[in-house]
């Protein structure tokens, strides 16, 4: 996303969405952090919005492609501290976000194997639609951008404060 608001301008997106950003579940989102400098309701958001453009200049299934990367991460523990008998936090939060979707809105079989198999790469759960993969790939690079996003923009400001010294 070129900008944090920038799906807001959106009207076709904030249309295929707008119901599920509307429920408390998906709201409650915005309580968690995800990857230091953002919440999960933001990353969710970044994810839907991004995979939906891409699936959309694909002319792929981009509405459930929005609707499912809205809903891919629909948990509510601190990943960092919780932990599990039964498995990773890889393997179990896509079944337990799935769960919670399931709850809000009817999904099709694309949009449960979208939330699935996001984890791809860390888990063995092969994608069967190019949508999911869309999903998988957009979560890892956003993910680094959350994370390293803020910091690179840290260490810029300090070059050119840097900078600036030396040359005056
Ligand atoms: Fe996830
Ligand atoms: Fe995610």
């Amino acid at each position: 996303m070129k900008s944090k608001n920038e799906w807001r301008t959106d009207k076709e997106y904030v249309s295929i969405v707008a119901d599920l950003l509307a429920q408390p579940a998906v709201q409650k989102l915005a309580n968690y952090t995800q990857h230091h400098h953002s919440t999960r309701l933001q990353h969710s958001i970044a994810v839907s919005y991004d995979s939906y453009k891409i699936a959309k200049k694909m002319h792929l299934d981009y509405r459930s492609t929005a609707r499912a990367g809205l809903l891919h991460d629909l948990f509510y523990y601190d990943w960092r501290t919780t932990k599990f008998n039964l498995g990773t936090h890889a393997f179990i939060h896509p079944r337990v976000a799935l769960r919670n979707a399931e709850k809000l809105t009817p999904l099709n079989k694309k949009e449960k194997d979208i939330i699935l198999k996001h984890m791809f790469g860390a888990t063995l759960a092969v994608p069967r639609y190019p949508e999911s993969l869309i999903v998988s790939l957009v979560d890892d690079f956003e993910a680094e951008h959350e994370f390293f996003g803020p910091l690179r923009a840290k260490m810029r400001r300090k070059i050119k404060k840097r900078r600036m010294r030396t040359t005056w």
